[in-house]
């Protein structure tokens, strides 16, 4: 699977352009993804990160990184997901960077998704869907989520997101409407974000098989 998650993110290096501030999601896939920008370094502005994980690999390689407030819009995010659908809608969060992964993709042009064969999908919700919440607000959020799709919200004990917060995974989910569920997920009080990337979906996946497909 090392080999896919390499070959997906080597082709994502093909859209980054001369001095482009380029937006750094998060993971193992992404990993490989800073290792070839790495190669490039000369030719980028620098980079804007999702993560502490990230931040520490890009400055590793001697890349600049900006804060998004300084930086402003993006030409380009690249990053990972647990799950991809057809439609380019993702699950992502399993490494619990899906706040600032999501601040990143919004104000980016163009997102492009790299992933390996396995994170395909027809229907999103097999892999139990990442939810950061506001510490105290754990227990109001998970029954509410129970109360509102009947799923089994799973706190996943002993990690602390980048922002100070918690996750929640929800576990037994089949969602065929993407958008609306994440619309839904996100009126609970105590919600900081869904891992839902539906109504920011990524624009183009990089899936890496051996020539990658591109959709
Ligand atoms: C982190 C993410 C990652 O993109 C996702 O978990 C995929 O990770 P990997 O590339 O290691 O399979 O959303 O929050």
């Amino acid at each position: 699977m090392s080999d896919a998650k390499r070959y997906a993110a080597e082709k994502a290096i093909d859209y980054v352009e001369d001095g482009m501030l380029v937006g750094v999601g998060t993971g193992s896939t992404v990993a490989y993804f800073i290792d070839a920008l790495a190669g490039i370094k000369h030719r980028i502005q620098g980079a804007v990160s999702s993560s502490e994980q990230s931040t520490a690999r890009l400055r590793g390689h001697g890349i600049e990184v900006l804060d998004l407030n300084h930086a402003g819009q993006l030409a380009l995010y690249v990053d990972g997901a647990d799950e991809c659908d057809p439609r380019r809608c993702l699950i992502k969060g399993g490494g619990a960077a899906l706040t600032r992964e999501k601040i990143i993709a919004e104000a980016s042009e163009k997102f492009v998704c790299i992933v390996d064969p396995s994170k395909q999908v027809a229907v999103l919700g097999k892999f139990p869907l990442p939810i950061e919440v506001i510490p105290m607000a754990r227990s109001l959020v998970a029954r509410a989520i129970v109360a509102a799709t009947g799923a089994q919200p799973v706190w996943r004990e002993g990690v602390v997101t980048d922002n100070g917060n918690w996750i929640l995974d929800i576990h037994g989910l089949a969602i065929t409407e993407p958008l609306v569920l994440e619309r839904e997920l996100n009126q609970i009080p105590g919600v900081v974000s869904v891992g839902l990337f539906a109504r920011r979906p990524a624009d183009v996946v990089i899936v890496g098989t051996e020539p990658p497909t591109v959709f």
